[in-house]
């Protein structure tokens, strides 16, 4: 269980990933769970926007239900917000985890589990993100700028785009030659897949706590 300040109440990390694409940061978190890199922490449902998407093999791989909700199933928007926030309250996660989740989430949703949905953006926060900054366009976007240094954040989720409380974060270099695919692989490689796994293990053992809107590492246990 976590509470809004991130402090865990015991028992295992319930947590629902949302996919929309590939799902190699879902991908990631299962592999930490079974080689222990991630602790008392169980992934419990996967929803995922896009019938398409191959992070849904991976959860079927895995025996990891998952559901397929899209707005484009829905007369209007309203309409998938209530689906979206019913399934997401059916499953009863303690966390919410947005692994290249392309949809914005319904403000209620944020507001009743604050500090406790997190997204992975591939880029240093605050530079090349908020709204029209994903997935290949935010590497476009670091080489047409010539940066020496990009990488990628864990954050936590808030009404804004990309703006919630900073988790982790961790630098990937650009090399000569880059392109976008190729840094978009070694951010993933290198930044995505070891700090996505590392702040679920982190807030899954109460490591955790927002305060004034910024996160500190506390000792086992929560809040200090
Ligand atoms: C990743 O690059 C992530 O940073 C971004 O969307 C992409 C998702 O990739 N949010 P995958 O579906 O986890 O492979």
């Amino acid at each position: 269980m976590l509470k809004e300040d991130g402090a865990a109440t015991g028992g295992r990390l319930k947590i629902l990933v949302c996919v929309s694409g590939g799902g190699t940061n879902l991908q990631a978190i299962i592999d930490g769970i079974k080689s222990n890199a991630i602790t008392n922490t169980e992934i419990i449902s996967v929803i995922s926007n896009n019938k398409k998407a191959y992070a849904l093999v991976r959860a079927a791989e895995e025996g990891i239900p998952a559901l397929c909700i899209s707005p484009k199933d829905y007369e209007d928007r309203e309409a998938f917000n209530r689906a979206f926030l019913k399934a997401v309250q059916a499953a009863g996660p303690d966390l919410i985890v947005l692994a290249g989740f392309l949809v914005v989430l319904p403000e209620e949703m944020i507001a009743g589990y604050r500090n406790r949905i997190i997204n992975i953006h591939p880029s240093l926060i605050p530079s090349f993100c908020g709204k029209g900054f994903y997935g290949l366009k935010v590497h476009e976007k670091a080489l047409e700028r010539g940066v020496k240094v990009t990488g990628a954040t864990v954050h936590f989720v808030d009404e804004g785009t990309d703006t919630g409380p900073i988790i982790l974060q961790k630098a990937v270099a650009v090399e000569a030659g880059d392109t976008p695919e190729t840094l978009q692989k070694r951010v993933m490689e290198q930044a995505e897949w070891v700090i996505l796994p590392k702040a679920i293990d982190m807030i899954a053992n109460g490591r955790i706590a927002v305060e004034e809107g910024r996160c500190i590492e506390t000792d086992k246990g929560g809040c200090s």
